[in-house]
C-alpha cells in the first residue's frame, strides 16, 4: 500500500518503541521521514535500516524540549524535501507515582518532554505544514488522559494537556488546512514499559498487572499504533479533525 507516497514527515522519539514503528510503517507506505530523537545513534540505525529496505529516511539529533533543536528539525525536513506534510509529536517520558510520591524533578521532566515538546513541535511544524498546502499533525496522548490509572498522576496530567492542546490547535488551524489530532494508546509493549516496571519491587508482577488491566488481555503492539498514525497521516482521514483516536484494547470501554 503506497497511500503516503510523496508525503514528507517528521517523527519525534523515532529511535524506539512507538515512534520507531510509526517511522517504519509510514516509509513502507511511501512517505519520506526525518527521524528525530535524543538518541542520535539509535535513530541513525533505524534510518539506515529503512534505507536498506528501499525506504527514504534521515535521522536528526533533537531534544524536543529545546526550541532551537525543534526549529532546526523542521528546517531540515523542508530543506531536505522542500516541505512538510505530516508532523508526529510522539516523544514522551513517563513516571510511576501519585501526586504525593512524585518528586518536583520528575514532574518537571515529564511535563517538559511531553507538554513543552508537543507545544514546540506544533509551534514550528504548523506554519511549515500550512505553507506546504496543508497536512496532518499527530500528537501522542494516552488513555491516562481519559480515565484514572493508578500511580500515574503527573503522566496523566501531561497527556491530558496534550489532548486539550490538540483540540484547541485543531480549531485554530483548520482554516489553514492543517488537521491536528491525537492518539490515545492503551499500554503498548515498548522499552518504556520495562523502564516503568523496573521501578517496582516485583517488575514481573507489575508487567503482568499492566497486561491484565487491558480487557483484551495483552499489550497493544507498537504496530497497532503505527497503523492508526498511518491513517491519520493519509488523506483518507481528511474529515478527522481534533479527534482523540483510542487504540487501547478496551480500557476506556469499561
Ligand atoms: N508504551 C506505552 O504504553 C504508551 C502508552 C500511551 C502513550 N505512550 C506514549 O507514546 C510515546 C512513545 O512511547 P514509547 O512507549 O514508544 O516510549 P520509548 O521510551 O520506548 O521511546 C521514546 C523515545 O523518545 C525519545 N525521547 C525521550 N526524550 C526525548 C526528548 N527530549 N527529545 C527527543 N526524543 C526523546 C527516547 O530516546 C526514545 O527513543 C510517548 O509519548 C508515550 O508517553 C506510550
Amino acid at each position: 500500500m503506497q497511500r503516503l507516497r510523496g508525503k514528507r514527515v517528521v517523527v519525534t522519539g523515532a529511535a524506539n518503541g512507538i515512534g520507531r514503528a510509526i517511522a517504519l510503517r509510514l516509509t513502507e507506505e511511501g512517505a519520506r521521514v526525518v527521524l528525530a530523537d535524543v538518541d542520535e545513534e539509535a535513530a541513525g540505525a533505524v534510518a539506515a535500516g529503512i534505507g536498506e529496505s528501499g525506504g527514504e529516511a534521515v535521522a536528526q539529533k533533537t531534544d524536543v524540549t529545546r526550541n532551537g533543536d525543534v526549529e532546526a528539525l523542521v528546517r531540515r525536513a523542508v530543506s531536505e524535501w522542500g516541505g512538510l506534510d505530516v508532523m508526529v509529536n510522539n516523544a514522551g517520558v513517563g513516571v510511576a507515582g501519585t501526586a504525593v510520591t512524585t518528586t518536583q524533578e520528575e514532574y518537571e521532566r515529564v511535563m517538559d518532554v511531553c507538554v513543552r515538546g508537543t507545544f514546540l513541535g506544533m509551534k514550528h511544524a504548523i506554519p511549515a505544514v500550512a505553507a506546504s498546502g496543508g497536512g496532518s499533525v499527530i500528537n501522542m496522548s494516552s488513555v491516562a488522559a481519559l480515565v484514572g490509572i493508578v500511580d500515574r498522576a503527573v503522566y496523566s496530567a501531561a497527556k491530558g494537556a496534550i489532548l486539550a492542546m490538540t483540540r484547541a490547535s485543531a480549531i485554530d488551524h483548520v482554516g489553514e488546512g492543517v488537521r491536528v489530532n491525537c492518539i490515545a494508546p492503551g499500554t503498548v509493549d515498548t522499552p518504556w514499559v520495562a523502564r516503568i516496571t523496573s521501578g517496582y519491587d516485583d517488575p514481573e508482577g507489575a508487567r503482568a498487572n499492566m497486561q491484565a488491566r487491558q480487557p483484551h488481555g495483552r499489550f497493544v503492539t507498537p504496530e497497532e499504533i503505527a497503523a492508526m498514525a498511518a491513517y491519520l497521516a493519509s488523506d483518507e482521514s481528511a474529515s478527522v479533525i481534533g479527534a482523540c483516536m483510542i487504540v487501547d484494547g478496551g480500557v476506556t470501554a469499561r
